[in-house]
């Protein structure tokens, strides 16, 4: 299931069969003038049906918003093998309930998606990217703030990384190399901006990163003078997960939480934790998604137990998410009441009931046991 159907270049439409993979089907309408999206560091191996499947974040969002928006149609295959199609290309209609948004997020439990047809925006011209250091987390909130009030409509992403994860990127990735190496700063963000104007796009943001500088938001910063510089910026960011797994094993978290209070519960797991393991705090900080990875040599049920459920129990009282990108999966499928009231979860067991009777699509996923 691996064929392109068609890609409109007037509108920007793909719409494809649902086994392409992420970073061909990025290419295919690169070359027509339009980009996906959806990108995200596991670009070169996932597939658009997988995403779709789990609606995928990634480090577009901020600009391009979710797959529930960008996904215009959906071929659906349900537990009783009637194909539904819902393929359409258009932009809005209301007529009835819009029942793809079923199938986008739900991770395979209510139906196989077979096809697709995703909104593509223009490819614009212009992109920068400036790697920068703060000394503080507040300082780094405050960035976020003013990037979207001084870059408007240019910022294209803004991710944020703690100084364990540069450190452990710089050990544990091939090729890369800190572009802030002088001092040890405590947190790092990358900026990028993508505009139809490229200098005025390069002067906004010099001047941006200047003013950040003179407020004592920023204690150092480099925009890429090319694109191998540009690599390097991402390279680091998106190796991170990468690199966590080099070292052993890695206990990972991917949580919904107002950024203000974001970087607490590394700071808290960090003080629960000790030496006994490496906290490390990432994200698509302009979306209030923090990666929170703890990594250690080997798994043992004494960390385990230190990190759960009190990450859990502390995400909820921020009324945060415990999956904000990732999907609950098997693992996380008995903490769904974390993030989600009880009666969400029954309206969710009755749709489960109603289309896969016999519980035959991804078992023992997405929801716990106990309700179904
Ligand atoms: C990332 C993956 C882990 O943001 O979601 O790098
Ligand atoms: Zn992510």
């Amino acid at each position: 299931m691996d064929k392109i159907i068609s890609f409109d270049n007037v509108n920007g439409i793909l719409t494809s069969e649902a086994g392409c993979v992420l970073e061909n089907l990025s290419k295919l309408v690169e070359n027509e003038g339009f980009i996906m999206p959806l990108d995200l560091g596991a670009k070169g191996s996932c597939h658009i049906g997988g995403n779709i499947s789990t609606n995928a974040g990634g480090l577009r969002f901020i600009r391009y918003g979710s797959l529930h928006g960008s996904v215009l149609g959906l071929e659906v295959v349900l537990a009783d093998g009637t194909i539904l199609d819902m393929l359409t290309t258009l932009r809005k209609d209301n007529t009835g309930y819009d029942l793809k948004h079923l199938f986008i997020g739900s991770e395979g439990s209510l139906g196989v998606v077979t096809k697709i047809s995703v909104l593509t925006p223009a490819k614009l011209p212009s992109t920068n990217v400036a790697f920068l250091s703060c000394n503080d987390y507040k300082s780094c909130q405050k960035l976020l703030l003013a990037a979207r009030r001084s870059l408007g409509e240019i910022l294209s992403a803004f991710e944020f990384m703690d100084h364990h994860c540069i450190d452990l990127a710089m050990r544990h990735l091939e090729g890369v190399h800190n572009p802030l190496p002088a001092s040890p700063y405590k947190f790092y963000v990358l900026i990028e901006t993508t505009g139809s104007d490229e200098s005025y796009d390069k002067t906004k943001l010099e001047a941006f990163l200047l003013r950040s500088m003179e407020d004592g938001l920023v204690a150092d910063g480099v925009i890429a003078q090319d694109i191998s510089q540009a690599s390097n910026f991402w390279r680091i960011r998106e190796g991170i997960s990468e690199a966590s797994v080099k070292v052993g094993a890695v206990y990972k978290y991917d949580l919904s939480i107002p950024v203000e209070k974001l970087y607490d519960i590394v700071e808290e797991m960090r003080c629960r934790l000790g030496d006994s393991a490496e906290v490390l705090g990432y994200g698509h900080l302009g979306d209030g998604n923090l990666h929170l990875n703890i990594v250690s040599s080997k798994y043992d049920d004494n960390t385990l137990g230190r990190i759960e459920p009190f990450v859990y129990e502390w995400t909820s009282a921020q009324r945060g998410s415990i999956s904000a990108e990732h999907g609950l999966g098997l693992m996380k499928a008995e903490k769904i009441h974390y993030s989600k009231s009880p009666e969400a979860v029954q309206l969710m067991a009755s749709i489960k009931k109603l289309l896969d009777p016999n519980w035959i699509l991804n078992p023992y996923k997405v929801l716990p046991q106990s309700v179904l």
